[in-house]
């Protein structure tokens, strides 16, 4: 099937023949949309034909996606995507919220947002017959990519910052890619990957430089368009209220920017099919200490200046985030914005999460802080839907968590010193 037809470059406009070139745009380095031929896959489908699959993983979208088929035979880490959405009524009533939703990504099969964007890259590389895939990563994103690697055979290396979380580095390590952990930060793993890969002619999935993740990442709005237009109304009627209400508001933490641009892609491509009404607000969330493209935001720019980047963080910290214009664009053509927290409020939201049953690493919990700010600015209003992303496990970064929350007291194993504790 032809439906994936090109590039075409997110800076200059220029386009490309899918075997023309694969990384970015050689005149200018732009980032590189995936075209799509709408026509060819709205005179094969209509929703209900998608919607009615029975596989609830990322693959029941494949009709909207740049590759022909899952890789490798049937593993359990093709599922995923279908993750779940849940309604926080308690944390709603706290920020004065009628409607508020967390899709919880550390569902997914290696515990973050990233599974999606390898999975297609690893289809991709396969059908490219690509030998090894490389990628830099602060340990999410390499984690994905050695974990699909070795469900289906694919050979993985992955370079990280060493001061990446432990339990990132033994994900790595435990799916057997070659880890090679980098004396310096994720921006140095990421151009020394890129060289390498040159080098050895290996395939890089390097997020916001491989233009196939940000399909992969796309599919979350596909699934939030499928929530947001299915069930949730649903939901809606049968509680008796308007279904024709104010338009969706997503919260998604952001880094280099290729999770957010993902996300805008997916309800464009929706949009453009004519499936999707209404694109959804999307309100992009930084660490104050990392935080290049809400500057480039509020400064009115698409010129991305790097910062020395330090949060707690480690997902998001990113001097020179490489999907920057696209991420500043997810949210001016939509009527979002870009808020900052800091680490405290990270480390809050932490806490306040837990407390209704969801475990975040720093970057999954920092949209949620970021909504904490919004609605106390007013940003959003009481009346406006909300739906935030988690995008990572809190067992990915278990210091950070035993800094959200007061350590558990020691005692001698007698009742005398329970009753003393009480
Ligand atoms: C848990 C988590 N949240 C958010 C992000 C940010 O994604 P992006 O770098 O595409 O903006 C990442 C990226 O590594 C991540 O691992
Ligand atoms: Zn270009």
């Amino acid at each position: 099937m032809t439906k994936f037809t090109g590039y075409r470059c997110s800076l200059c406009g220029a386009e490309y023949a899918p075997g023309e070139i694969t990384y970015t745009c050689p005149k200018d380095g732009g980032n590189l949309d995936v075209v799509l031929d709408y026509d060819s896959i709205k005179s094969k489908y209509k929703p209900e034909d998608i919607l009615s699959r029975s596989d609830p993983s990322l693959w029941r979208f494949l009709p909207l996606l740049p590759v022909q088929e899952p890789p490798g035979d049937a593993t359990p880490l093709h599922v995923a995507g279908g993750t779940p959405v849940y309604r926080l009524a308690r944390l709603a009533e706290k920020l004065g919220l009628q409607s508020l939703w967390l899709k919880d990504e550390s569902r997914n099969p290696t515990a973050s947002f990233k599974d999606r964007a390898s999975a297609i890259v690893v289809a991709r590389a396969q059908e490219i017959k690509a030998e090894i895939i490389v990628t830099a990563s602060t340990g999410n994103a390499g984690a994905a990519l050695a974990g699909m690697s070795a469900a289906v055979g694919q050979k993985a290396i992955i370079f990280a910052p060493k001061s990446a979380p432990q339990a990132k580095v033994a994900q790595l390590l435990v799916f057997g890619a070659k880890v090679i952990l980098v004396d310096g930060s994720y921006d140095d793993a990421f151009d020394l990957t890129v060289r390498a890969a040159n080098e050895f002619g290996w395939y890089c999935r390097n997020t916001g430089y491989n233009p196939f993740t940000a399909e992969g990442k796309k599919t979350a709005a596909l699934e939030i368009w499928e929530w947001w237009e299915g069930a949730h109304q649903k939901w809606h009627k049968a509680a008796g209220a308007d279904v024709d209400h104010a338009p969706l508001t997503v919260f998604v933490s952001v880094g280099d920017g290729n999770i957010i641009s993902g996300i805008h892609k997916g309800f464009k491509d929706l949009y453009q099919l004519g499936w999707l009404p209404r694109i959804p607000r999307i309100i992009g969330v930084q660490a104050e200490g990392s935080a290049a493209i809400s500057n480039a935001f509020h400064g009115n720019t698409e010129t991305i200046t790097p910062v020395s980047a330090k949060t707690i963080a480690d997902s998001i910290s990113v001097d020179l985030p490489r999907d920057g214009v696209r991420a500043v664009r997810a949210t001016k053509e939509t009527g979002g914005t870009y808020v900052n927290v800091s680490d405290e409020e990270i480390l809050n939201a932490i806490a306040e999460l837990g407390r209704v049953g969801v475990f975040a690493e720093p970057a999954g919990a920092t949209a949620y802080a970021g909504l904490v700010k919004a609605a106390r600015s007013g940003e959003v209003g009481s009346e406006d839907p909300i739906l935030v992303l988690n995008t990572g496990s809190g067992l990915k970064d278990v210091r950070a968590a035993m800094q959200a929350v007061a350590s558990a007291p020691i005692i001698e194993p007698t009742l005398e010193a329970v009753k003393q504790l009480l």
